[in-house]
């Protein structure tokens, strides 16, 4: 049959997308990105804020009416974390939904598929998150030593087919126990689980050997990666310094961090490995301490200021980026400037600014009023995007006149509007250094996939813009 995906939401359902993609092209269908032309739709979705779960409600509410008038036999199916956060409701909400199916429940999509197929409607979910826990709690030391199949999903992969040329993501962990009041992640992720480190290591030198020469390991928490059976424990500064021996990986990345577990060891590693990129996403979401408070985000304003100042010691030329909610319950005007003034103070290549979304079941939503007025959450997010944007700029032309390592992406989208026609021999590329930033310049197409050094010659506040170094390939 023929499969369409759609893919919202953060890098784990990117992922979690890829891999599906792989186990339902063995099972012998194929992918289009056509969807009025597909025998199955599927939504790998994302729940964190109401704004990304209202698209899926509005193509599910198009593809019902397609199905009901003109495709009796198409398959629907909704995936990720919304499946999981709204189970059996969404399917009575769309009668003619087949498939609902949770984020742990993804390695069974093949068969789902089948038995939609059959005429079955099928909801595939994960165990109930905050039972899920207890059972962890009852057999913990055992929990971390068994070889369960939580990573399932990651184990089928096909080191041929399942990524994207000389980039790839490697999960290290699953789910969140953080419980950040506003989150709705830990509902629906499921407890936080630690992969084996031997299979991570496995799956990196596969990717390796099939021509990835970069991977970005992830986590909802990544830097609180935990490895025990008992003998020997393994964190993630551990994993990072193994995975980097790995001969042929030329870049290693992770996201996301905590601030609160960041760990000098995990900064020290990455100083002395010259394949780790130094370059750390670090969401502070708020910069004052009523509000981190209240957000149980466990660490305070001079505790995060503390650790970038660390970082900037230990890992020289470091690249910051954070994410900030504005808008949370409570939040008076001086917060806010607390939060403006920690972006000042930081240095942040850039910054992800959310407007605050309650979301069901949350702690915030249930014990907290929703009581900052839409424009208000609105033109707050603009100012942090404003005070980020001279950060930003600063931050950027900071590297005029340097050279930076640059992994070529491809053709960059802005190809075309510079003024010239574009031919496979010269055309405007996009590719990123170690630290994350876009970088513009002109060369061949064949370049994609590859490292060339670029000298800048100007920025602006989200991208490089620079000459490829004569004499390089
Ligand atoms: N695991 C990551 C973040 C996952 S969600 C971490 O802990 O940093 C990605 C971002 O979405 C968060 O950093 C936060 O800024 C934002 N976010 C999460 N829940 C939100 C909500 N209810 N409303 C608005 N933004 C939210
Ligand atoms: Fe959500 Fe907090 Fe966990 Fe990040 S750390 S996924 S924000 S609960
Ligand atoms: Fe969204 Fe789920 Fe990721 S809620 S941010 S897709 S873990």
């Amino acid at each position: 049959m023929k499969v369409y995906l759609e893919t919202m939401g953060c890098q784990m359902n990117r992922l979690d997308s890829e891999l599906v993609t792989v186990s339902l092209r063995a099972a012998g269908h194929e992918m289009t990105d056509d969807r009025c032309d597909a025998d199955v739709v599927l939504y790998n979705t994302c729940s964190v804020r109401r704004h990304a779960e209202e698209k899926v409600y509005s193509r599910l509410g198009g593809d019902s009416r397609r199905k009901a008038h003109h495709r009796p036999r198409l398959i629907l199916g909704v995936l990720g974390c919304m499946a999981q956060r709204e189970g059996a409701e969404l399917a009575n909400r769309f009668g003619l939904l087949d498939i609902v199916c949770g984020p742990g429940q993804l390695a069974r999509l093949p068969e789902l598929i089948s038995a939609a197929a059959d005429g079955s409607r099928v909801v595939a979910l994960d165990p109930d998150p905050i039972e899920a826990r207890r059972g962890a709690k009852a057999t913990e030391g055992a929990a971390s030593a068994d070889d369960s199949d939580f990573d399932a999903l990651d184990l089928a992969r096909d080191f041929q087919d399942g990524h994207a040329g000389a980039q790839a993501y490697v999960r290290v962990m699953k789910g969140c126990d953080n419980f950040c009041t506003y989150c709705i992640v830990p509902l629906v992720r499921g407890p936080e689980r630690s992969r084996r480190p031997e299979r991570i290591a496995q799956e990196v030198r596969r990717l390796v050997d099939a021509g990835v020469s970069e991977v970005t390991l992830i986590g909802q928490t990544v830097n609180r990666y935990r490895w025990s059976d008992g003998s020997r424990t393994f964190a993630f500064s551990d994993l990072l310094a193994d995975v980097s021996e790995i001969a042929g990986l030329r870049r290693l990345r992770f996201v996301t961090s905590h601030p609160l577990d960041f760990t000098n060891d995990i900064l020290h590693v990455m100083a002395e490995r010259a394949n780790i990129c130094e370059y750390i996403h670090l969401p502070p979401q708020s910069g004052s301490d009523a509000i981190l408070r209240r957000m149980n985000r466990k660490y305070t304003r001079s505790q995060y200021d503390e650790l970038i100042d660390r970082a900037r010691e230990i890992v020289p030329g470091v690249v910051l980026a954070g994410d900030f909610i504005v808008g949370f319950p409570g939040e008076a005007e001086a917060d806010h400037e607390a939060s403006a003034d920690l972006i000042r103070r930081s240095g942040f290549k850039n910054s992800f600014v959310f407007k605050y979304s309650p979301r069901p079941g949350t702690a915030a939503a249930r014990t907290m009023l929703d009581d900052v007025p839409d424009e208000v959450k609105r033109r707050r997010n603009n100012e942090l995007l404003a005070v980020q944007h001279e950060v930003g700029l600063a931050h950027c032309r900071s590297y005029i006149a340097t050279t930076v390592e640059v992994l070529v992406e491809g053709p960059s989208v802005r190809a075309g509007k510079q003024g010239f026609e574009p031919t496979p021999q010269r055309t405007q590329l996009a590719g990123r250094t170690r630290g994350s930033h876009i970088v513009h310049f002109l060369g061949p197409e064949r370049l994609a996939g590859q490292y060339v050094n670029v000298h800048i010659t100007d920025a602006t506040a989200l991208s490089l813009q620079g000459d490829r170094e004569a004499g390089q390939e």
